[in-house]
């Protein structure tokens, strides 16, 4: 009886045909799908712009997000905003931010496998309902599960490029570092510093196509 419950309401969630109503069942279900659900606070479903044309996906929540039910509200989302705005952009204006996972990993650790599988119907409901032209990768973590079929990679060589993922028509994706390993590293931050210039030149190009 519990089981149908619960699969009643992820179908409920799924069938959302507007992006508010999405979010505010997701954030609202209580959703059990993995068991992040029993040390989670709150259902971290985005922070931004649904109608942004860039969405950026990230690994999972960490405490501050957990605690106020948004993405990257932490140190990490203070220094994506900082890279974001030297090249113009406003976050929470022109992106839409998101996770593999929806619940706070214990320890801030990765998500696993299970975990990042039990939360996709979310996310690819998310990428249905935005249509982004530009998708954003933030750490390894996210490139791993979004493309499984990209089965080793170098974050070095792949970091700053621009590329297609066959799954994904009509989204060009980008990988960064993520901006919590650019704390202490101050090579990886003068990188994704240069990242963000590659991505504002390749939205310049774009828009003037
Ligand atoms: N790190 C992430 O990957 N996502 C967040 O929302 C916060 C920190």
């Amino acid at each position: 009886m519990k089981e149908t419950m619960v699969l009643d309401r992820i179908d409920e969630i799924l069938a959302s045909r507007t992006y508010d109503e999405f979010r505010r069942r997701l954030a609202d279900s209580d959703c059990p799908r993995c068991a992040l659900c029993e040390s989670r606070t709150h259902i971290v479903v985005s922070r931004g712009n649904p109608k942004a044309k860039i969405m950026v996906i990230g690994e999972a929540p960490g405490e501050k997000e957990d605690l106020q039910a948004k993405a990257f509200v932490g140190r990490a989302g203070q220094v994506f905003d900082q890279i974001m705005a030297s090249i113009g952009l406003d976050t929470n204006r022109d992106m839409y931010i998101t996770n593999i996972v929806k619940c706070r990993p214990p320890g801030n650790r990765a998500p696993q496998k299970a975990e990042a599988e039990a939360c996709r119907p979310f996310l690819e409901k998310q990428l249905q309902i935005i249509r982004p032209k530009v998708i954003v990768l933030l750490g390894a973590t996210a490139l791993r599960y979004i493309a499984p079929g990209i089965k080793s990679f170098s974050m070095k060589e792949k970091a700053g490029t621009l590329f297609d993922i066959p799954a994904f028509p009509g989204a060009k994706f980008m990988v960064f570092y993520h901006p919590a390993a650019v704390f202490y590293n101050s090579t990886l931050r003068t990188a994704m510093w240069e990242h963000a210039k590659i991505l504002k030149q390749f939205l310049h190009d774009v828009s003037s196509r």
